[in-house]
């Protein structure tokens, strides 16, 4: 867990434990503002708490960002399958402080841990700049991965590369 005072707001940075109504709810809440469509609900979310690891951003107390990392088969990798914050905490820096917390938690715990995969929006230049200046390296291109014209670029982040570039 990792606290910090930004000119008075409280952050906090944190793994869920466990898949409370009340969390479950605030979640979904930014799942559904961030992806419409695509936001996942309890049935996915639940498990996600219980077998992956899902990681909140708390402004002053309030769940106000969320990032779930799910454990692949292969030893060294995990997929990055969201990051996502409230829309009225956007272009503050919350999202770039949020990301490296949640990618360090992941690391530091996690030391067999060497690789992070996800997949980026080809035509949001704002999403492909941002992984990109850790040293996040395309490594596939999925067609309508998503649905029918809705593609996606693979990209994978090493632990060398985001330490790297990390600013914290
Ligand atoms: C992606 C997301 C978490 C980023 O959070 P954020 O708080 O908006 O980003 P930050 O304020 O920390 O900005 C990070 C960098 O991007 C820049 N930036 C912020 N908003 C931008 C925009 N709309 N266009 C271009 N650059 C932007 C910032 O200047 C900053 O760059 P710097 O480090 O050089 O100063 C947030 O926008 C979000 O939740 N988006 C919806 C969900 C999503 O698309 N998730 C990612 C794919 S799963």
């Amino acid at each position: 867990m990792r606290k910090k005072i930004k000119n008075k707001v409280k952050i906090e940075v944190e793994i869920v434990n466990r898949p409370d109504t009340d969390i479950l709810n605030k979640i979904i809440n930014i799942e559904k503002e961030s992806f419409g469509i695509g936001a996942i609900h309890e049935w996915v979310l639940a498990p996600f708490i219980l077998s992956s690891k899902v990681i909140v951003l708390k402004v002053n107390n309030e769940i106000s960002g969320v990032s779930i990392f799910i454990k692949e088969f292969e030893e060294d990798c995990v997929f990055y399958f969201t990051l996502a914050l409230l829309k009225k905490h956007r272009g503050k820096g919350l999202g770039k402080y949020f990301f490296e917390s949640s990618v360090n938690i992941i690391f530091e715990k996690f030391p067999k841990i060497n690789k992070i995969r996800y997949t980026v929006d080809p035509e949001n230049n704002f999403n492909n700049e941002f992984f990109k200046n850790y040293g996040a390296k395309q490594t596939d291109f999925f067609k309508s991965i998503y649905g029918e014209g809705v593609d996606r670029n693979y990209v994978v982040l090493t632990r060398n590369d985001f330490y790297e570039n990390i600013t914290f």
